[in-house]
């Protein structure tokens, strides 16, 4: 006979010093966890067999037990497929909800110190929604899913043994190699594949940068306004950001030494810079390197979604101009593929590359490989080459699409920025514009659009709002366009 599929068992305690008989412990136990949620209606429970298995008495009790959890209708029984909490349960209110948490009863609870911000968390409606104009988010819909179902597929089947066991904490070798060779061609970064370190997107690199690269309290420039994803993590990896202004050259670096002269490390995003979207000039560049090499500092650059450029050929890396090694440079495939991929890279100095190895085996110990390979198997099969090729057409003509959009429907009252790299831009609104409940009354309204202010680490941000048009179809825009201005007119 074929045997039933089996499932899991609560944690019941058999005591047989005590009175009672086994089966009616095992009933007890049962009937409990089903009372307190730990089983759910429905869900699968282990044969009898199993059960007296693992509980190492003989069947006869187990059986017992669950005829009379059938009986009194806890449990349900269908031949051919098993036992199961009954299903009739779920209209009783009292199994609907949760599972409760431990009856591990806390009587009087001591000081519970979790140290760190005590600000409560802002609330960002606008991330929620899938809605037009969502930042950071790719056309998903024109992602290349059977080549990559297929690739997947591929290496799932051959998976090795030597792919199931633990890594290496830089991550994949081969893919490592097709990224140096990519990065060098592309970008200008010329390194090894020893240099590149594989991350769970650049988020990952960013909190590695701060752990490794700065003590407790060290005070590192972030660009104002900037990224809030690398405040957190780099103020979670220890570091103190000071903001430091941007101008239309990029990061202000006279005003960065003249109010924090002493800081270890600088983050920019120097290729299309996040959220306002310049370019960072060339004399500013060599500026930021010449006071890092000076200070003794580092630079961490972001380079997020430079693969996408529209008026001009790519800019160079700042990577490319370093002769000192202060500079480490981290990208990702979030935007090029999609961000559940969570595949980034970080490119580090080769006398640093133990230490990085060191903190990362501390941390997570290795990526998991199958991604990678797939990854690696579709950027050497050309896939991605081609990918990119059609994604930045589509992309020209969206962006094209909603800069005309924008001009159309608001004329002179706002000014577009930022428009000529990555996938969003930024619509810059009168100094008393309130971008923030504009955001949420847009997010209301199905519309995705992050206020500008919210950008800014300190109080006095400058409104506009930030569009993504990476999701949003070209014959969408005109339409998400009319309801945002409906939107700011309320
Ligand atoms: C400027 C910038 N850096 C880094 C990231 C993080 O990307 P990842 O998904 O690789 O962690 C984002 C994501 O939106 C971003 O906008």
């Amino acid at each position: 006979m074929k045997r039933r599929p089996d499932g899991l068992g609560p944690i019941i305690v058999l005591d047989r010093r005590l009175a009672k008989p086994m089966h009616r412990q095992l009933y007890d136990g049962y009937r409990e966890a089903i009372l307190d949620g730990r089983l759910r209606p429905g869900q699968r429970l282990p044969s009898t067999r199993t059960l007296a298995e693992d509980l190492q008495i003989s069947r006869i009790p187990v059986v017992t037990a669950f005829d009379q959890l059938v009986a009194e209708g806890y449990v349900e029984s269908r031949v051919g497929a098993g036992s199961f909490v009954s299903r009739a349960l779920r209209d009783h209110a009292r199994f609907g909800g949760e599972p409760k948490p431990s009856t591990g009863v806390v009587r009087r609870a001591g000081l519970r110190r979790v140290p760190g911000d005590k600000r409560p968390a802002m609330a960002t409606p606008w991330l929620d929604g899938s809605g037009p104009f969502r930042v950071s988010q790719p056309a998903l819909e024109q992602f290349p899913t059977e080549v990559w179902a297929r690739l997947v597929a591929r290496r799932a089947r051959s998976l090795p043994r030597r792919q199931m066991t633990y890594g290496d904490a830089m991550g994949f070798a081969p893919l490592r190699e097709a990224l140096a060779e990519y990065l060098g061609t592309v970008r200008s970064v010329k390194c090894t594949a020893e240099q590149i370190m594989i991350v769970s997107g650049s988020q990952q690199a960013l909190a590695l940068c701060g752990r490794t690269l700065l003590a407790p309290g060290d005070a590192m420039w972030l660009e104002e306004p900037g990224y809030p994803g690398a405040r957190d993590a780099l103020t979670l990896a220890g570091a103190r950001p000071f903001p430091v202004p941007v101008d239309d050259d990029g990061l202000d670096v006279a005003t960065g030494i003249a109010r924090c002269p002493t800081a270890r490390a600088a983050y920019v995003t120097p290729s299309h810079q996040y959220p306002l979207g310049m370019i960072m000039s060339a004399a500013r560049r060599l500026k930021l390197l010449d006071w890092a090499r000076r200070r003794g500092a580092w630079i961490v650059e972001d380079d997020y979604d430079s693969e996408y450029r529209y008026d001009a050929q790519p800019i160079a890396s700042l990577y490319g101009l370093d002769t000192d090694r202060r500079v480490l440079y981290t990208g990702t495939f979030s935007k090029v593929l999609f961000p559940a991929l969570r595949v980034g890279y970080l490119v580090i100095p080769v006398d640093l590359v133990a230490r990085f190895r060191q903190i990362r085996d501390a941390m997570d110990i290795f990526p998991a490989p199958l991604y990678q390979a797939v990854l690696h198997d579709f950027l050497r099969g050309g896939h991605f080459a081609r990918h990119l090729r059609r994604m930045r057409s589509i992309y020209a003509k969206r962006r094209q699409v909603l800069v005309t959009a924008i001009e159309r429907e608001f004329g002179d009252d706002v000014r577009v920025a930022g428009d000529r790299a990555g996938i969003h831009l930024v619509v810059l609104l009168p100094p008393d514009a309130r971008d923030h409940d504009i955001a949420v009354r847009a997010a209301r309204r199905g519309i995705s659009v992050i206020p500008l202010s919210s950008c800014y680490a300190g109080p006095r941000g400058r409104p506009g709002l930030v569009l993504g048009y990476g999701p949003t179809r070209a014959t969408e825009i005109p339409d998400a366009v009319r309801r945002l201005k409906s939107v700011l007119r309320g």
